[in-house]
């Protein structure tokens, strides 16, 4: 029993010896009411312990969940804060400012004022914090609570988000403006060898229009199917079929495509056509950014849990500035020279949410006026069935 230990347990000891004591001994009827008393003073400490549980389980609760939360009482002292909001107090950087503002809304909350701020911590990491705090009315709980929520990856999002709006728009509308004025001009050309020189421009614009689109499309798709088909892709397979789509390329280019034989069995398991797809993309790029009479090399082989495959060529290369960049959305080293070439700044996009869908791995290893390497690295599946061998150690 709960309350036996305490100062209760004098008083009702106290008591049941007054009723002792008193003139003809303790009558049934005071037993009986020092025993519902008993049980009703029981039943109040059980009761207390569970809610202490409660409270308990709701402040670990509390304490694990991403936003910072303080509660005042209605002086505004601070009568509670879990972890989050103790982390952001005594961030190295952070105390102060954050500190400050808390005070100034639990202040204002207190007052009767909802209100929301925003704080920029200056890191590193550098974050943007919100504040909102809100007035507690409950005349036996009055004060003010708080919440802190890190918005930064929010922020960070939007920001991609507008930048890939603001990019679509821009390069849609260069080649469509062009087409505009090609038209134009076309419109008061008699000559017909002029003629057919801006009608050429105008089919390349359009071309490009169509391209970007296509792989916009292609993105978006790829983007959004988190769960691509299953099925087991034969990396020979894979290779030849990215190898064709590139060989017109490469011709035009005579760029040289080497393809050494694939490991026998080695497969993948994968969405073929998002495979396809990024590797292609990789061909491309490796003849593109290459110069007439060099090579590219296609070279595949198994690597403890990965298949590998290396697209590598002998061309431009990648600045060391520029190569993480080269995977986002419309990035390019040079935009001249990509658009000369037919880019629409998307292909490595691509490749790299083919390789996320994948559980795969891209890296680029590079030097300028050197060439680059582009290696894709894929989960082994289990040994295609079509080759009777098993892959390579
Ligand atoms: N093999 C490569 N050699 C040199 N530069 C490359 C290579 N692959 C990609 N790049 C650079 O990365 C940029 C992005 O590639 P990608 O997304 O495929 O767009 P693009 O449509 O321009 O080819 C290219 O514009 C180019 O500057
Ligand atoms: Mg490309």
């Amino acid at each position: 029993m709960i309350w036996r230990s305490g100062a209760l347990r004098e008083q009702l000891d106290a008591l049941r010896a007054r009723f002792e004591r008193s003139p003809g001994g303790p009558s049934a009827s005071a037993d009986e009411a020092t025993e519902r008393l008993e049980a009703a003073i029981d039943r109040h400490f059980a009761k207390q312990a569970a809610t202490r549980v409660t409270a308990d389980r709701l402040v670990g609760a509390l304490d694990v969940i991403p936003q910072g939360i303080v509660l005042a009482d209605a002086a505004g002292a601070i009568v509670f804060r879990n972890q989050t909001a103790a982390s952001y107090l005594t961030a190295r950087h952070g105390d102060a400012l954050v500190g400050s503002l808390i005070t100034e809304l639990i202040v204002a909350a207190v007052r009767g004022e909802s209100t929301t701020r925003t704080i920029e911590i200056f890191g590193p990491p550098r974050r943007s914090l919100q504040l909102r705090s809100v007035p507690l009315d409950d005349p036996d709980a009055a004060g003010a609570f708080l919440v802190i929520e890190d918005i930064s990856e929010r922020q960070r999002l939007e920001a991609v988000r507008r930048d890939f709006v603001a990019n679509i728009s821009h390069e849609l509308k260069t080649p469509v403006g062009a087409l505009g004025l090609l038209a134009e001009t076309l419109l008061d050309e008699d000559d017909p060898a002029v003629a057919h020189r801006l009608t050429e421009r105008m089919r390349r614009e359009a071309f490009r229009v169509a391209r970007t689109i296509d792989d916009l499309l292609q993105l978006s798709q790829i983007e959004t199917s988190d769960a691509p088909e299953h099925e087991l892709v034969g990396v020979d397979q894979l290779i030849g079929e990215a190898v064709d789509r590139t060989r017109p390329a490469a011709e035009l280019r005579q760029v040289d495509l080497v393809v050494p034989p694939a490991p026998d069995g080695l497969a993948v398991v994968g969405d073929r056509r998002q495979l396809v797809s990024a590797l292609a993309n990789l061909c491309d790029n490796a003849v593109k950014y290459s110069d007439p009479h060099s090579k590219v090399e296609l070279r595949a082989r198994s690597s403890g849990p990965w298949a590998e495959i290396e697209v590598i060529d002998q061309g431009i290369g990648i600045p060391a500035r520029d190569q993480e960049r080269v995977f986002e959305r419309f990035y390019r080293v040079d935009r001249a020279r990509s658009r000369d070439t037919g880019g629409t700044g998307l292909g490595l996009a691509i490749v790299r949410h083919v390789v996320q869908n994948h559980d795969g791995e891209i890296a680029v290893s590079s030097r300028e006026g050197d060439g680059s390497t582009f290696t894709l690295r894929l989960p082994i599946g289990p040994a295609d069935p079509s080759h009777p061998e098993e892959p390579d150690a």
